[in-house]
């Protein structure tokens, strides 16, 4: 390989592996999402430039490529098996007794417990390190193939070893088992975006990661937070290298090669133990980051293991020792409903409250008015109720039986409730909103989301002083807070000098946010954080973004029609017109720097160094900037730097720049620059 460009090639694609490894497995990333970014983009033009070299291992392969037209059968290379349950610890002793007496070694047997995770179980096929078939468990000997769904998980690795895996060679060929599943709170921001965007939010983390893998479109599958922690191996060929011969082994082998493994597994010297540990668990299961159903005790000598055989289709040298069910039945008291930030109204059940695994349940999740029509859940029923780990307990549904007679199905109203103004439903969702944008509870809700972190961050701006903003009648729109005097803030209830004074500086400094947080702060329907910055980069500033039609707002990449809709839906109403002007008058009028298209190359040889504090740009906001235009930003100034970009306070690089002659740049010239080199 003496060919440089190819050196390069392989060197990134292993760096990428690493990268993503670090991200998704260990989570303990190494670098930023930019610098990340800035690896694929390169990785990018090298295969644009040299499409042969392509190979199925390559982390541009992971997108998702074209729809299948049907699934296809795979036949595992041993049976998949499943695992028979025990309810209590002396179900596990039982099962003990019954192997210790067909086998007397398992007297002096170790185990291993692991967590069993409520996932979709997956078989992973790898030839000669490569990922080549993924299928689904089937009936245990033929299974769907579900090749491209499963290369879109983040987590599993496309070669293996990952690096070097020391004393863990790789066999010519080995096939993996594990559960696919969505963490938990990958499950609930999931939700959350869902509900904010006016669509069917999902039940359960379980169902949504099966539904997402057995799914004909890859991009779908993609686009879900699906991850993967892997426990088994199937089968495995190599003439020269024998296979793990303990449970134990196999945990440190997978793990060795790049596989996510469960970190809270332990090995036990006796059956006590395991028990002790799994129960242990059973206690601590709302701190587990995803579903289980219990936890799963193996002997862990494979090979008095395999000897013991099966009954049916559960191997006997495991047991599934599960955690008490989470699903109890109570009187649903009331429907009420939520109205959320868009305006969205939420149905949720108030309860006869009732204990699940520790937790006294009051409230649980409707998802939506479909969903209670579906389920056909009336005021008055006795429900089941499921609340799992951290997921928002929700209502499965009615049970029938339990009717009295005199329960009347549910009718959604046609008002808000909080402001009387009639709702509305827009076609393709599920949602009913209140438009009124002068409700109570939206404002509130509004300016709760405008000041928070993740928007225009002003802090010290909690809830219950958004209330009394509102209330007092100080704010009737966003806008308002930054016309705000101290006067009007001593006026209220637990404010004095000092508070006040904090506060609007708080809101003072709020004004200086870049254009991408501006535009989430504003609550469009649809557009988040991710969103917004994809708009930002876009659109120099609001006035260019109020003039974006459908059409045109359709061609950046994740806004689809509903949301493009949303967005000049919002910006053609008089009301948030009026907001605009306000908020430009008060100075409050971020312009993007970002806005040039990006990944140009008018930047490529060039080295920046960055002083001072930038107007529109957080300093990494600006380093990508400059990157995803294809310059350097280094430190420290040098001889070498072409440019120094200059913000408000510079630092001693100013000096030192001046000293050598360096020419300086803002951030305007900074964009100038760009332009003309681009051409
Ligand atoms: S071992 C011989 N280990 O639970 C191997 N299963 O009811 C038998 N599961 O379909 C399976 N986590 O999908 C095993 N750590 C774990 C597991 C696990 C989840 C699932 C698996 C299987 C089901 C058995």
């Amino acid at each position: 390989m003496s060919d440089p460009l190819r050196q390069r090639y392989e060197e990134l694609k292993a760096q990428i592996h690493y990268h993503n490894y670090r991200y998704h497995v260990l989570d303990a990333p190494l670098i930023s999402d930019a610098e990340f970014d800035r690896l694929m983009a390169e990785l990018r033009r090298i295969e644009a430039e040299h499409p042969e070299w392509v190979t199925p291992d390559s982390p541009t392969q992971r997108a998702g490529g074209l729809p299948l037209e049907k699934f296809e059968k795979v036949r595992h290379p041993a049976p998949i098996l499943s695992l028979a349950n025990a309810f209590n610890a002396e179900e596990v002793r039982a099962w003990f007794e019954r192997i210790r007496k067909l086998d007397a070694r398992v007297e002096h047997t170790a185990f291993v417990v692991e967590p069993k995770i409520d996932g979709l179980s997956v078989v992973l096929h790898y030839q000669d390190g490569m990922f080549v078939q993924g299928a689904t468990r089937g009936d245990g000997e033929i299974g769907e193939d579900i090749t491209p769904n499963l290369r879109t998980v983040r987590a599993l690795p496309l070669r293996i070893p990952l690096s070097d895996a020391g004393d863990h060679p790789v066999p010519r060929r080995v096939v993996v088992r594990g559960e696919a599943f969505i963490l938990i709170k990958d499950f609930e921001a999931l939700n959350r975006k869902l509900e904010e965007a006016g669509e069917r939010t999902y039940l359960n983390p379980r169902n949504t990661a099966a539904g997402s893998l057995r799914q004909l479109d890859p991009q779908i599958t993609a686009s879900r937070p699906i991850t993967l922690l892997v426990y088994q191996i199937v089968a495995w060929e190599d003439e020269k290298l024998p296979p793990p011969a303990t449970q134990w082994e196999t945990l440190e082998t997978l793990r060795a090669w790049g596989f996510p493994v469960t970190d809270i597994a332990r090995r036990c010297q006796s059956l006590e133990e395991a028990i002790a540990y799994a129960e242990s668990w059973a206690r601590q299961r709302d701190r587990l980051p995803f579903e289980a159903d219990g936890m799963v005790i193996k002997i862990d000598d494979l090979r008095l293991a395999a000897e013991l055989g099966f009954v049916g289709k559960d191997p006997r040298g495991a047991i599934a020792f599960k955690f008490p069910a989470r699903e109890v039945t109570t009187t649903l008291r009331e429907i009420r409903v939520n109205v959320g930030r868009t305006g969205v109204l939420t149905p949720y059940a108030v309860l006869d409250p009732v204990e699940i695994g520790g937790v006294i349940v009051e409230r649980a999740t409707l998802h939506n008015f479909d969903y209670i029509a579906e389920k056909d859940i009336r005021p008055g029923d006795r429900v089941w109720v499921k609340r799992a780990g951290d997921v928002i307990p929700y209502v499965i549904g009615p049970v029938i039986e339990a009717r009295r007679g005199d329960e009347k199905p549910y009718v959604p109203p046609a008002y808000c409730p909080v402001c009387h103004q009639p709702v509305e439903h827009f076609e393709g969702e599920v949602a009913w909103y209140c438009v009124n944008a002068a409700c109570p509870a939206q404002l509130v809700r509004n300016l709760e989301h405008f000041v928070s972190r993740s928007a225009m961050d002003i802090a010290g701006l909690g809830i219950k002083i958004v209330e009394q903003l509102v209330e007092a009648g100080l704010v009737h729109d966003v806008a308002d807070l930054y016309t705000l005097r101290k006067e009007d803030l001593l006026r209220l209830e637990g404010f004095a000098e000092k508070k006040a004074q904090n506060l609007l500086n708080a809101i003072q400094a709020s004004k200086s946010r870049p254009l991408a947080r501006l535009i989430n702060a504003l609550g469009i329907r649809g557009v988040g954080e991710v969103t917004a910055a994809e708009l930002a980069r876009h659109y120099p500033d609001l006035d260019a973004l109020a003039k974006a039609s459908v059409e045109e707002l359709m061609q950046i990449e994740g806004i689809g029609p509903n949301t493009a809709q949303a967005i000049v839906d919002w910006f053609s109403r008089p009301r948030n017109q009026r907001v605009l002007e306000k908020l430009k008058a008060a100075g409050v009028w971020p312009r993007s720097e970002m806005a040039a298209p990006s990944a140009t190359a008018a930047l490529a040889g060039l080295t920046f160094v960055i002083t001072g504090t930038l107007k529109n740009f957080t300093r990494e906001e600006a380093k990508a900037f400059i990157e995803a235009h294809g310059g350097k930003v280094t430190d420290s100034v040098s001889r070498n730097t072409n440019y120094l970009v200059v913000g408000e306070n510079p630092g001693s690089k100013l000096q030192k720049a001046r000293q050598l002659g360096i020419p300086l740049l803002d951030e305007e010239s900074l964009q100038r620059l760009i332009r003309e080199r681009s051409g």
